[in-house]
């Protein structure tokens, strides 16, 4: 471990690089940054995911599982409103753990962000393009399979396959160019797409109360069937990893810190204040949901926010949700390539990466190239790779960098007590030690149902280890300054 610690950032020296960098344009204001935060949180697992946690896990009880693993979130997120005031740059958990872990350690939390960021986005391009598809059916438009599925996928109740997810691939690209463009152009995209977004869960919220049935809330625990995640409490644990991927996102808004006007001020405000908003709508839409319909109905549904609408017989909001799902998606994946960008931004600054990640466009200072070659990587996985299997591992390896940046913020508070913190978690070390453990719960209870989750993470960061021995470690600038 010595090895590892002998090479750590200074944190006086990355606020003084925070401070006088001239790579990023700092533009986003408190808004900007919330925005950004509920662009990336809510998508793929809000309408997807909670249908099918409620069927299979925990019934109306999915309700609970929102509110457990919104506190797993909200303990992380306070320890990243710590870091990202601290240390305004743009390699979030990666610099943290570089700053109080050391270099390899941060090699793994960056590389472990890959999972996150550059997975997530190709996860949720691929559902994008499901509900394109959904979208233009309801106007008689039929995309050929074969062009709108990946081999590894199949349209129900079909045998055939599909070869390449051309929608996946080409929204990949229009984000990507939209980044490239430029971070305020970015922000406004966003700004607009978190307003449909959000007002389309409202309208949900709003009309769907009337509807409710309380005869579905009994029982509000189903009993649990004998088995480990099939409903009873251990149930709504699972639901809990399960929707646990409708949170990820408000940490990216930490990635954007060298772009903030006021860091200091406004990033605590920027993950706070999304994480707030989203869980409060959360709760409130899967409350609708189970009340509307009977959670046994949400079973093996493609769409599970349609059965919920069909029990309204409201017809408009079918396709008026779907477009919003389409445009609330893309922001998912732009803040998630934004995250991606600024992480490995930072890491080729470190050395640690080659320098095309860090060279930024000489007109709209972003780094271009690496937004492209995450538009080209990101895409081929999106159009080719059995997303459902690396789709699961966004959580697992979000959760990783979770725990580690709990676990950071008691390392700095122990070794360098007295550093001005703009922003200070409540009750250290309650609050981080929380964070490690409710995180922990949450990775526990994904890997229990697929231990090959656990092994596909070690077979990442073993890959990622490779990489760090062969390249990194041989051109990294902290050693190099140190020796
Ligand atoms: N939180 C994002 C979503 O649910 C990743 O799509």
């Amino acid at each position: 471990m010595a090895f590892e610690l002998r090479f750590r950032k200074d944190i006086a020296q990355l606020q003084r690089e925070a401070e006088h960098s001239k790579d990023l344009k700092r533009t986003l204001g408190p808004m900007n940054l919330i925005n950004l935060g509920i662009g990336a949180i809510i998508g793929a697992g809000l309408f997807s995911l909670t249908g099918i946690a409620a069927a299979e896990h925990a019934g109306p009880a999915v309700t609970l599982s929102f509110v457990l693993a919104a506190l797993g979130c909200a303990f992380a997120g306070l320890c990243y409103a710590e870091f990202a005031a601290m240390i305004p740059v743009a390699g979030s958990a990666y610099t943290y753990a570089y700053a109080t872990m050391g270099e390899m350690f941060a090699w793994i939390i960056g590389w472990d962000l890959v999972l996150e960021y550059a997975v997530g986005a190709s996860t949720v391009a691929v559902s994008w393009s499901a509900y394109l598809a959904k979208f233009l059916a309801y106007y008689e438009i039929f995309l050929p399979t074969s062009i709108s599925m990946s081999y590894w996928q199949t349209p129900p109740g079909s045998v055939e396959t599909g070869i390449v997810n051309l929608p996946a691939m080409i929204i990949v690209f229009a984000v990507s160019f939209l980044l490239i463009r430029g971070i305020q152009e970015s922000a406004r995209a966003n700004a607009f797409v978190v307003a449909l977004k959000v007002a389309v869960v409202l309208i949900f919220i709003g009309l769907g109360f009337a509807y409710i049935n309380v005869d579905n809330y009994t029982p509000y625990i189903p009993e649990n069937t004998g088995s480990f995640g099939d409903f009873g409490l251990s149930g709504v644990l699972k639901a809990a990893g399960m929707v646990f991927f409708a949170f990820i996102g408000f940490d990216a808004v930490s990635t954007a810190a060298q772009e903030a006007k006021n860091p200091q001020k406004d990033m605590p405000i920027g993950i706070l204040g999304s994480l707030v908003i989203c869980t409060i709508l959360y709760v409130l839409f899967s409350l609708v949901m189970t009340g509307v319909a009977n959670y046994t109905e949400f079973k093996g549904a493609a769409a599970p926010v349609a059965v919920a609408i069909e029990h309204m017989g409201i017809s408009w909001m079918g396709p008026a949700i779907n477009l919003a799902i389409i445009a609330g998606y893309s922001s998912v994946i732009l803040v998630m390539l934004l995250g991606q960008s600024r992480v490995f931004f930072t890491m080729s600054k470190d050395g640690l990466l080659p320098k095309l990640f860090s060279d930024s466009h000489p007109k709209y200072k972003t780094p271009w190239k690496s937004n492209l070659l995450f538009a080209f990587v990101v895409s081929a996985f999106a159009g080719f790779a059995p997303i459902a299997i690396v789709g699961e591992m966004t959580s697992v390896g979000t959760l990783f960098a979770f725990i580690v940046v709990c676990a950071a913020v008691l390392i700095l508070r122990k070794k360098d007590p007295t550093r001005e913190r703009p922003f200070k978690t409540p009750l250290v070390p309650l609050i981080p030690w929380l964070g490690i453990l409710s995180c922990g719960a949450l990775l526990v209870s994904l890997c229990w149902a697929d231990w090959m989750h656990a092994a596909r993470l070690f077979v990442w960061l073993g890959i990622g280890q490779c990489i760090y021995f062969v390249y990194s470690a041989k051109n990294s600038k902290v050693r190099q300054a140190q020796a």
